[in-house]
């Protein structure tokens, strides 16, 4: 199943400049797991594009996450995206520990977003929506009219999260793939 945003969804009205993947964007969120009801505190998180030195940490994350497992999730082929796409790696940054992550696919003809992830302890305060407005504003001004992701079906927060974003499913397409043996 394909999931694409919602016809009457604009995509994020974000400028390309508040776009930039260094951008820090403060929001309020949650001070802590079990928040006081109404107890807030404004915390800034940073959204940047990844690094070489961050590849163990986005490593981890998604094994931290339960992210399902895909045969790409391994150095040398973050490697291989940095060196094609370095911005392609979307990262939200707590005080220096990668909290969130996303890829964002451009190739020149869609926008894909893959391995969106966000740190267990970290989820319902809104990191996943600031990766994916970020993501939506970079895809934008680089000419995507298009977006589409496969969302685990078998996750019990990734459908409802695309939903709750804009996204719907696309059901009359099927997704064919294929593994290349490794070079
Ligand atoms: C899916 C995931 C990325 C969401 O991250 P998040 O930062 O918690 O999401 P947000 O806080 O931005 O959620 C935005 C909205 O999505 C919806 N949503 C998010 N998680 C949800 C859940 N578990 N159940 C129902 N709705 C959910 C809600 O409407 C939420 O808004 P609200 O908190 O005001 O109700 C996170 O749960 C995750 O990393 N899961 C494991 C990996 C995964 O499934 N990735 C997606 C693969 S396609």
């Amino acid at each position: 199943m394909v999931w694409i945003p919602n016809s009457g969804s604009a995509w994020s009205s974000t400028s390309a400049s508040d776009s930039a993947t260094s951008a820090r964007i403060g929001r309020l969120q949650r001070s802590g797991p079990e928040p006081q009801k109404g107890l807030y505190a404004l915390r800034m998180i940073e959204l940047r594009g990844g690094r070489v030195d961050d590849i163990d940490d986005v490593l981890a994350l998604w094994a931290r996450a339960e992210a399902e497992p895909t045969v790409t999730d391994d150095e040398s082929a973050l490697r291989v995206l940095l060196r094609h796409a370095r911005e392609s790696l979307l990262l939200a940054v707590d005080d220096g520990s990668v909290i969130g992550s996303l890829i964002v696919g451009w190739d020149g003809w869609r926008g894909t977003f893959y391995r969106l992830a966000v740190e267990p302890s970290r989820r319902r305060q809104g990191v996943a929506r600031q990766l994916v407005d970020a993501g939506e504003a970079q895809l934008s001004a680089l000419g995507a009219r298009r977006l589409a992701l496969f969302a685990v079906e078998g996750d019990p927060a990734a459908v409802p999260f695309w939903e709750a974003v804009g996204y719907e499913a696309q059901t009359d397409r099927q997704r064919l793939f294929e593994n290349l043996a490794s070079a």
